[in-house]
């Protein structure tokens, strides 16, 4: 059977971690081998913005587990090599993805030290599975705050799936969760937009507004423009004078990110 070309995806972003990796802009020896051998890949990616989004999802992770939260879901996790190459003592760590992904994935890790307590595959398509349902079956607990990782994923979600998985993390999230993930405004999905031939199912103007409703009270979508790599550093810079509410991101094309705090 053929392999759905969403779970494809996930190839173009490791080829860009190990392209970031030669380039010493970011830090994934797990990238290689997760690029599967799709070494054609290589050519054109977008190093830039991969490095920021990789950092970001990074740096959440650390961030949040120095307050105490040692749950993390990355939702389409994809070729994710955090629970490889994050310190992140104590974590259980659950990657949410199609059957055909870890397929793919699981042969190039088997032999992988995790650098986490535990690593969980849960295997479903966001949209139809239960999601609460299919992660407590793998040990989640939703009395424990959690850090969300969507990440590369947002574009192929219909709107309904969307806004049904925003509902679902808000209701398994505990105080001190917190979610970070990237997708582009309405406008720009809705002109046409595709990745590697996959086409783009929807974007949004509010996920500032969506993720506050379902119990994040401090939620804020950025343009992507005003998010950077700081290469001394090796941190990202996240311009506050780029926040965007649904009013200022309506009608215009732009990358857009949502991060947001349960902290109550
Ligand atoms: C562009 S990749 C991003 C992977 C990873 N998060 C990263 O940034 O490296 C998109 C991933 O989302 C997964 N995905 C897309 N739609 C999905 C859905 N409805 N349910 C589960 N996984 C999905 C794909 O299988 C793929 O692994």
């Amino acid at each position: 059977m053929a392999v759905d070309p969403r779970v494809l995806t996930a190839l173009p972003i490791a080829a860009a971690r190990m392209q970031g990796t030669k380039r010493g802009v970011v830090s994934d020896p797990l990238a290689e081998k997760l690029l599967a051998g799709q070494t054609q890949l290589l050519q054109g990616v977008n190093t830039g913005y991969m490095a920021v989004r990789m950092k970001l999802g990074d740096e959440l992770c650390l961030s949040q587990h120095k307050n105490g939260t040692t749950q993390v879901v990355s939702l389409g996790a994809g070729m994710d090599s955090r629970a490889f190459r994050l310190n992140l003592p104590g974590t259980r760590f659950f990657e949410v993805d199609m059957q055909a992904l870890f397929e793919l994935k699981q042969p190039l890790v088997a032999d992988t030290p995790l650098r986490v307590e535990s690593r969980h595959k849960v295997v479903g398509v966001i949209g139809e599975m239960d999601i609460g349902a299919a992660l407590k079956a793998q040990g989640f607990d939703p009395s424990k705050p959690t850090t969300w990782l969507m990440e590369g994923l947002l574009p192929y979600l219909t709107v309904s799936a969307t806004h049904n998985m925003a509902a679902d993390v808000g209701a398994l999230s505990a105080p001190g969760s917190a979610l970070w993930g990237d997708d582009f405004s309405k406008t720009s999905v809705d002109r046409g937009m595709d990745f590697h031939g996959v086409p783009f199912e929807s974007g949004f103007d509010d996920y500032d507004v969506m993720f506050r409703k379902v119990g994040f009270d401090d939620s804020k979508a950025y343009n992507m423009d005003g998010v950077n790599l700081d290469r001394h550093s090796g941190s990202v810079n996240v311009n506050p004078r780029y926040v965007v509410t649904p009013e200022r991101a309506r009608g215009r094309e732009m990358c857009v990110m949502v991060r947001a705090f349960k902290t109550r």
